[in-house]
């Protein structure tokens, strides 16, 4: 597969699970290279867009292309072409209690590769030594820090070599020094590996240090993409509530709200 110039391609995504819509008419594009960082509130639909992305989950309406591929229409083979070039560090993705830290890593390359078991062992080395825990291949995972173990899933993460790297959450319960290392991390894999990088997270400062771009989600719709400076400066109060973390004001439509509790009786 030949790496396009736009590696994602989101339009017109719709969303809803049962009666409820999740997302509403996202445009979403990434181009090769960059780190993108999607920004938005708990429940703002952030990670329902994340697995959209993956494929795990077919759109109610709309196109999702990833490596140009439509995902929704793509054949097995194909859905596994892209999947090849995906990585992935989720919040709860946690490492194998019951396996070493080198035995992680290797996980992907035992299950989608034939390579030797020599080759395998020295790939994983590699991208523990990308992460900072070069040597660490024989620890178990309970002797690790919780930032080592973040960085250890995401050795594993990058072990096959993806194109298009996905973070949920990556700094979600981490101390402000080890989330920085993990923010220069992200930047080095953007430098050194190339890789284009779609990263959700909540926290501002970690968003400004490492975004090419970000986009604002907000009650399932994207508010703006734009450069870390556009969405600084955006004149938009919802934004500015976001980065000054002022909860949204809440209103109560009585007449709404009633209306929906009955439309929820009636289905
Ligand atoms: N599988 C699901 N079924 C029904 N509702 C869901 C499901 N997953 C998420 N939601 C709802 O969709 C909204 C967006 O969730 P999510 O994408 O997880 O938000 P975020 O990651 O921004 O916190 C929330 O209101 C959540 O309750
Ligand atoms: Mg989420």
């Amino acid at each position: 597969m030949n790496t396009p110039e736009v590696v994602i391609d989101v339009t017109g995504l719709d969303v809803w699970y049962g009666r409820r819509r999740i997302l509403h008419d996202v445009d979403f594009r990434v181009e090769t290279g960059e780190i993108r960082v999607i920004m938005g509130g708990s429940g703002s639909g952030k990670s329902t867009l994340l697995r959209h992305l993956l494929g795990l989950h077919r759109p109610t309406r709309g196109c999702v292309k990833v490596f140009g591929i439509d995902i929704a229409r793509a054949s097995r083979s194909q859905l596994q072409e892209v999947r090849k070039e995906l990585g992935v560090s989720f919040q709860g993705g946690a490492l194998l209690t019951s396996l070493t830290v080198g035995e992680n890593v290797a996980l992907p390359l035992r299950e989608h590769t034939r390579l030797d078991e020599n080759t395998i062992r020295i790939m994983s080395r590699l991208k523990l030594e990308v992460v900072n825990l070069g040597g660490f291949q024989d620890l178990m995972p309970s002797q690790l820090s919780g930032g080592m173990i973040k960085r250890a899933a995401l050795a594993r993460a990058i072990v096959m070599d993806p194109r298009l790297l996905f973070f949920d959450e990556p700094s979600a319960g981490l101390d402000p020094v080890v989330s920085a290392e993990l923010d220069e991390l992200i930047l080095r894999l953007r430098d050194a590996l190339r890789m284009t990088i779609v990263v959700v997270t909540h926290e501002l400062e970690s968003a400004f240090k490492i975004a090419d771009s970000i986009t604002v989600l907000d009650g399932g719709c994207v508010l703006m993409t734009g450069t870390v400076d556009e969405v600084r400066n955006a004149d938009n109060a919802r934004i500015q509530d976001l980065l000054n973390r002022r909860p949204r004001e809440v209103t109560v439509d009585v007449d709404a709200y009633l209306r929906r509790l009955t439309e929820e009786d009636a289905g």
